[in-house]
């Protein structure tokens, strides 16, 4: 029997939607209080599967400047993902003309290409394609994009990252994690394996085609760089100035696509100047506690002792003794994606 593709059928068409005055969505993926490490992950809205905002073309242009210049470091596939990288660039062209009709579409007198007129460039999504398919994906979204399946290695209830389009790496090499199952991939994680290794595996086997989600993380940077393959710096030559002390976010997707059964996560990343957080005491507040109330192993893993001591005074700074009034700003931090 043929298994039918990915149902957009009921996305809500943007037309109207306007990529140059689309500002990137402000997450603030932090609540003050204990720290619990937990999934964190929560239902997906269909329409708000894959975004786009005015970073789009800068980010294009570095995708393909990677893609020239350092094609094993953002782009890998195992033979056994051939078919899955098929069926994810499937459902992105089919998400992405139905949801941005002006911005995608599949022109009528060239059938088998795809038009992208953000870039005005124009590809080849039939047989034989002339590009790997996770190359020309990449060249349309702006989400990183992952692929994990199950029953490619030794263990047969794991899930082992087959393929995968990174310009945004967290301090990874893609081209040493691939073929890893997610608890050789989490390895530098504290608490990771006591924590949400049980959990993780029982939600990557249980994970529906209906059911897609999302998550957010964050780690913090000194700087603008996006392919960060090194891991995060452990020192600094000296204390950073908080101008340049950025929250490096993702929001990451999690769907099971229904043909291959592979699981696509997608990872869109965003770098924030911590000083935008500026007029925003309540979020900032939270984001101190949070951070605050890391226990120790994880602030090392995030580089605490690095920028904890400026951030701490900059805070002291603009807060003073401030006190967010009431639990609603609690609730609209986490309706921007709090963890
Ligand atoms: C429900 C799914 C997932 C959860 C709950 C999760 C959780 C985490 C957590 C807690 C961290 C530490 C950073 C932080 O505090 O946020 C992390 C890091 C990381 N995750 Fe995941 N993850 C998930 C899926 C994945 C998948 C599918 C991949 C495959 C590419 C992945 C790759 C990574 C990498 C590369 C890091 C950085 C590790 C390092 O420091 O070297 N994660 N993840």
């Amino acid at each position: 029997m043929k298994v039918p593709a990915l149902d957009f059928s009921d996305v809500v068409p943007f037309p109207g939607f306007d990529v140059s005055s689309t500002l990137p969505f402000p997450y603030r993926p932090f609540r003050a209080g204990r720290y619990t490490m937990t999934m964190g992950i929560r239902k997906m809205p269909e329409d708000d599967w894959l975004v786009i905002d005015n970073l789009y073309l800068q980010e294009q242009e570095l995708r393909r400047h990677l893609l020239r210049t350092n094609r094993e470091g953002v782009l890998q596939c195992l033979p056994k993902a051939e078919e899955a990288c098929k069926e994810a660039l499937q459902a992105i062209v089919d998400f992405l003309t139905k949801r941005f009709p002006l911005h995608f579409q599949l022109p009528k007198d060239r059938p088998g290409y795809i038009h992208n007129a953000i870039t005005d460039r124009t590809f080849r999504i039939a047989e034989p394609l002339q590009q790997h398919p996770l190359e020309i994906a990449a060249q349309l979204v702006m989400e990183d994009i992952n692929l994990l399946m199950q029953g490619v290695g030794e263990h047969p209830n794991e899930y082992y990252l087959q393929a995968s389009y990174s310009m945004a790496p967290a301090g990874w090499y893609i081209q040493e994690r691939i073929g890893w199952p997610l608890w050789r991939i989490h390895h530098p994680v504290p608490m990771w394996n006591e924590k949400l290794r049980k959990p993780m595996e029982k939600f990557f086997l249980g994970l529906k085609v209906s059911s897609p989600v999302q998550r957010n993380n964050y780690f913090m940077q000194m700087d603008d760089t996006m392919f960060q393959q090194d891991p995060f710096p452990d020192s600094w030559p000296c204390p950073p100035k908080i101008e340049d002390i950025r929250i490096r976010h993702e929001r990451q997707t999690l769907r099971r696509l229904p043909r291959t059964r592979a699981v696509m996560f997608m990872v869109r990343t965003y770098l924030t100047p911590v000083t935008d957080l500026v007029d925003e005491k309540d979020n900032l507040w939270a984001f101190r506690e949070a951070i605050r109330a890391w226990p120790l192993e994880m602030a090392k893993y995030k580089g605490r002792h690095v920028w904890g001591k400026v951030f701490e005074d900059w805070c002291q700074e603009v807060l003073g003794d401030y006190v967010p009034s009431d639990d609603g700003d609690v609730e609209r931090s986490r309706s921007l994606g709090a963890a």
